[in-house]
Protein backbone atom coordinates (compact mmCIF):
# COMPACT_ATOMS: atom_id res chain seq x y z
CA UNK A 1 0.00 0.00 0.00
CA UNK A 2 1.17 3.37 -0.64
CA UNK A 3 2.62 5.28 2.30
CA UNK A 4 -0.05 7.83 3.89
CA UNK A 5 0.79 11.35 2.59
CA UNK A 6 -0.38 14.72 4.86
CA UNK A 7 -0.37 18.28 4.95
CA UNK A 8 3.54 17.88 5.67
CA UNK A 9 4.18 16.44 2.36
CA UNK A 10 1.87 18.60 0.42
CA UNK A 11 4.15 21.70 2.06
CA UNK A 12 7.48 20.62 1.57
CA UNK A 13 6.46 19.42 -1.85
CA UNK A 14 4.81 23.24 -2.79
CA UNK A 15 7.73 24.77 -1.35
CA UNK A 16 10.07 22.89 -3.60
CA UNK A 17 7.93 24.13 -6.08
CA UNK A 18 8.09 27.31 -5.36
CA UNK A 19 11.77 27.32 -4.72
CA UNK A 20 12.88 26.21 -8.44
CA UNK A 21 10.38 28.50 -9.51
CA UNK A 22 11.64 31.59 -7.89
CA UNK A 23 15.25 30.57 -8.80
CA UNK A 24 14.10 30.47 -12.57
CA UNK A 25 12.27 34.32 -12.19
CA UNK A 26 15.32 35.14 -10.56
CA UNK A 27 16.94 34.68 -14.14
CA UNK A 28 13.97 35.69 -16.12
CA UNK A 29 13.55 39.45 -14.42
CA UNK A 30 17.24 40.89 -15.60
CA UNK A 31 16.40 39.98 -19.22
CA UNK A 32 12.86 41.08 -18.71
CA UNK A 33 14.56 44.47 -17.76
CA UNK A 34 16.92 44.96 -20.56
CA UNK A 35 14.20 43.72 -23.01
CA UNK A 36 11.79 46.73 -21.48
CA UNK A 37 11.08 49.70 -23.86
CA UNK A 38 10.16 52.25 -20.92
CA UNK A 39 12.36 53.69 -17.99
CA UNK A 40 9.46 52.82 -15.19
CA UNK A 41 8.95 49.39 -16.43
CA UNK A 42 12.40 48.54 -16.49
CA UNK A 43 12.74 50.06 -13.00
CA UNK A 44 10.27 47.99 -11.93
CA UNK A 45 11.85 44.85 -13.34
CA UNK A 46 15.07 45.29 -11.32
CA UNK A 47 13.78 46.54 -8.30
CA UNK A 48 11.58 43.07 -8.41
CA UNK A 49 14.82 41.16 -9.28
CA UNK A 50 16.07 42.33 -5.58
CA UNK A 51 12.62 41.58 -3.79
CA UNK A 52 13.53 37.91 -5.75
CA UNK A 53 16.58 37.75 -4.33
CA UNK A 54 14.79 38.23 -1.02
CA UNK A 55 12.24 35.83 -1.69
CA UNK A 56 14.71 33.04 -2.36
CA UNK A 57 16.37 33.81 1.14
CA UNK A 58 13.08 33.47 3.04
CA UNK A 59 12.32 30.29 1.26
CA UNK A 60 15.94 28.47 3.13
CA UNK A 61 14.80 29.92 6.08
CA UNK A 62 11.40 28.16 6.12
CA UNK A 63 13.36 24.85 4.76
CA UNK A 64 15.63 25.93 7.75
CA UNK A 65 12.74 25.84 10.25
CA UNK A 66 11.40 22.11 8.61
CA UNK A 67 15.02 21.08 9.51
CA UNK A 68 15.20 20.22 5.58
CA UNK A 69 17.49 20.76 3.10
CA UNK A 70 16.66 23.72 0.47
CA UNK A 71 16.18 21.82 -2.78
CA UNK A 72 13.97 22.76 -5.66
CA UNK A 73 11.58 20.67 -7.66
CA UNK A 74 10.82 20.96 -11.32
CA UNK A 75 7.44 23.36 -11.87
CA UNK A 76 6.39 22.78 -15.65
CA UNK A 77 3.35 25.83 -14.80
CA UNK A 78 6.69 28.38 -14.05
CA UNK A 79 8.55 26.59 -17.21
CA UNK A 80 5.95 27.83 -19.30
CA UNK A 81 5.16 30.70 -18.20
CA UNK A 82 8.88 32.08 -18.44
CA UNK A 83 8.69 30.55 -22.20
CA UNK A 84 5.51 32.54 -22.86
CA UNK A 85 6.92 35.46 -21.99
CA UNK A 86 10.35 34.84 -23.84
CA UNK A 87 8.18 34.40 -26.42
CA UNK A 88 6.59 37.80 -26.42
CA UNK A 89 9.94 39.65 -26.36
CA UNK A 90 10.85 37.85 -30.06
CA UNK A 91 7.94 38.43 -31.23
CA UNK A 92 7.25 42.07 -30.22
CA UNK A 93 10.46 43.22 -29.98
CA UNK A 94 10.90 46.86 -31.70
CA UNK A 95 6.82 47.12 -31.81
CA UNK A 96 4.50 49.56 -29.74
CA UNK A 97 3.00 46.29 -28.01
CA UNK A 98 6.34 45.09 -26.15
CA UNK A 99 5.75 46.55 -23.22
CA UNK A 100 2.19 45.92 -22.40
CA UNK A 101 3.45 42.54 -23.56
CA UNK A 102 5.95 41.97 -20.84
CA UNK A 103 3.41 43.09 -18.50
CA UNK A 104 0.69 40.73 -19.15
CA UNK A 105 3.73 38.20 -19.07
CA UNK A 106 5.18 39.27 -15.49
CA UNK A 107 1.26 39.15 -13.90
CA UNK A 108 1.06 35.42 -15.33
CA UNK A 109 4.12 34.87 -13.28
CA UNK A 110 3.23 37.14 -10.25
CA UNK A 111 -0.53 35.56 -9.90
CA UNK A 112 1.04 31.90 -10.05
CA UNK A 113 3.64 33.03 -7.33
CA UNK A 114 0.81 34.68 -5.73
CA UNK A 115 -1.41 31.16 -5.82
CA UNK A 116 1.30 29.33 -4.37
CA UNK A 117 2.51 31.78 -1.63
CA UNK A 118 -1.36 31.85 -0.50
CA UNK A 119 -1.88 28.39 -0.16
CA UNK A 120 1.34 28.03 1.56
CA UNK A 121 1.25 30.66 3.93
CA UNK A 122 -2.36 28.93 5.34
CA UNK A 123 -0.65 25.45 5.02
CA UNK A 124 1.90 26.82 7.53
CA UNK A 125 -0.55 28.32 9.63
CA UNK A 126 -2.44 25.04 10.00
CA UNK A 127 0.16 23.19 10.61
CA UNK A 128 1.25 25.56 13.78
CA UNK A 129 4.03 26.98 12.01
CA UNK A 130 3.74 30.59 12.75
CA UNK A 131 7.12 31.45 11.89
CA UNK A 132 7.18 30.18 8.37
CA UNK A 133 3.65 31.52 7.93
CA UNK A 134 5.04 35.32 8.45
CA UNK A 135 7.67 34.66 5.77
CA UNK A 136 5.61 33.32 3.61
CA UNK A 137 2.95 35.79 3.91
CA UNK A 138 6.11 38.87 3.84
CA UNK A 139 6.95 37.63 0.25
CA UNK A 140 2.89 37.31 -0.76
CA UNK A 141 2.93 40.87 0.34
CA UNK A 142 5.65 42.12 -2.18
CA UNK A 143 4.01 39.83 -5.09
CA UNK A 144 0.71 41.44 -4.68
CA UNK A 145 2.22 44.77 -4.36
CA UNK A 146 4.04 43.93 -7.74
CA UNK A 147 1.74 42.85 -9.41
CA UNK A 148 -0.19 46.52 -8.75
CA UNK A 149 2.64 48.42 -9.63
CA UNK A 150 2.15 46.78 -12.89
CA UNK A 151 -1.04 47.20 -13.31
CA UNK A 152 -0.50 50.70 -12.82
CA UNK A 153 2.21 51.19 -15.56
CA UNK A 154 -0.21 49.38 -17.92
CA UNK A 155 -3.12 51.85 -17.09
CA UNK A 156 -0.78 54.44 -17.28
CA UNK A 157 0.96 54.20 -20.43
CA UNK A 158 2.09 50.51 -22.20
CA UNK A 159 -1.73 50.11 -23.40
CA UNK A 160 -2.27 53.08 -24.98
CA UNK A 161 1.09 52.98 -26.27
CA UNK A 162 0.34 49.71 -27.64
CA UNK A 163 -2.76 50.67 -29.70
CA UNK A 164 -2.22 51.55 -32.91
CA UNK A 165 -2.12 54.80 -34.03
FE1 LIG B 1 8.85 35.90 -5.80
FE1 LIG C 1 7.31 37.91 -8.04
Amino acid sequence: MAKEKTLDDLFLDTLKDIYYAEKKILKALPKMARAASSADLKAAFEKHKDETDGHVERLQQVFELLGKRAQGKTCPAIDGIIEEGEEIIEEFKGTPALDAGLISAAQAVEHYEITRYGTLKRWAEVLGMSDAAKLLEQTLGEESMTDEVLTGLADASANEMAKAA
